[in-house]
């Protein structure tokens, strides 16, 4: 092992930078070599492949987004774009990929491995928190502060009209995000793509509020009634007595500043990746599970949905 890359793919997230930082410093400490992959995939297709040194990632691990950038590869999920993406692994002598994304990411990582004898460690960065292997993923508690702050101030303004907002964050298919933001706000309800969303139960939960001087319902993305727009248009027509305004989150949940968690988090990571390549334990993704480092066959890092139990009930339905 004296040559390895790293990229990052998929959504980016707070922290991705941070987790860079350590796999680059770590490596050049044990003496490795170091490449940056630009672009996620689509970068190793196009040999967008640089040299990184300690300076490289200087400055960064307090910024969101990703100095590799990212890109949906169309030519990776061809053999003919793989073929040219191990050419180049083999041109810059690289002996091993660091992939930070999400279970697209792994995907792509998985394929390629059983195609080509060259080693991958997978990083979960993604602020989905969507990944089995790992309790938490790098970016998903920046991005749950950043929606609690703008949730915050919705609350402000909402209570000075009595207003009813539906707030929809991101999430893709898993409800995490919406979850973790509805409880740490005192929303009147969450709703998330693992439980069916019932207007009429919200209807009877709103009537037992009524002094209340506002209503905030958290709205994940890939909820089953299409998101906070269409939720909204739909319990307007019968509902004409509340002040009803809609906020989509989207985006702003992918930037900001990592928190201090997800800059620890992703150090520990991308030490732990750089490690488990020395030690040649291949294919695996570095999670962490009840605080220790745990590694889990890439293949088996798909999807992960929330299992809503009593606990969580009782949070959502029994505080606000
Ligand atoms: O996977 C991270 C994520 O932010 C999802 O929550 C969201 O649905 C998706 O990426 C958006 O992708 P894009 O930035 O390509 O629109």
């Amino acid at each position: 092992m004296k040559n390895i890359a790293v990229l990052t793919s998929g959504g980016d997230a707070p922290g991705m930078n941070a987790a860079i930082r350590a796999v680059v410093r770590i490596a050049l400490l044990e003496k490795l070599k170091v490449f940056g992959i630009y672009n996620g995939y689509q970068g190793l297709v196009d040999n967008q492949i640089l040299p990184l040194h300690k300076k490289s990632v200087g400055n960064i691990i307090h910024r969101g987004g990703t100095i590799l950038k990212s890109a949906r590869s169309k030519d990776f999920q061809s053999k003919e774009g793989r073929n040219k993406a191990y050419q180049n692994l083999v041109e810059h002598q690289i002996d091993a990929v660091i992939v930070i994304g999400g279970d697209g990411t792994f995907a792509g990582a998985i394929q390629f491995t059983q195609e080509f004898n060259i080693p991958f460690i997978g990083i979960p960065g993604t602020i989905d928190n969507d990944l089995f292997g790992t309790d938490y993923t790098i970016g998903f508690k920046s991005a749950v502060q950043t929606a609690m702050e703008c949730v915050d101030k919705i609350r402000d303004t909402a209570n000075a009209f009595k207003r009813l907002f539906f707030i929809e964050v991101m999430g893709r298919d898993v409800g995490a995000i919406a979850l973790a933001t509805g409880i740490a706000t005192g929303a009147e309800d969450i709703f998330i793509p693992e439980t069916k969303t019932n207007l009429i139960d919200l209807s009877e939960r709103l009537k037992r509020g009524t002094d209340k001087e506002s209503y905030i319902i958290i709205v994940s993305e890939g909820d089953d009634k299409g998101g906070a727009e269409n939720i909204a248009a739909e319990f307007k027509k019968t509902h004409p007595e509340y002040d009803i305004k809609t906020l989509v989150l989207g985006h702003l949940l992918r930037g900001g500043n990592p928190t201090a968690e997800d800059r620890i988090l992703a150090a520990r990571l991308g030490v732990a990746a750089v490690q488990s390549l020395i030690q040649k334990e291949f294919n695996v993704m570095i999670g962490i599970q009840r605080n220790e480092i745990a590694k889990t066959p890439l293949h088996l890092c798909k999807k992960h949905f929330l299992k809503i139990n009593e606990e969580w009930e009782n949070l959502i339905y029994k505080l606000s």
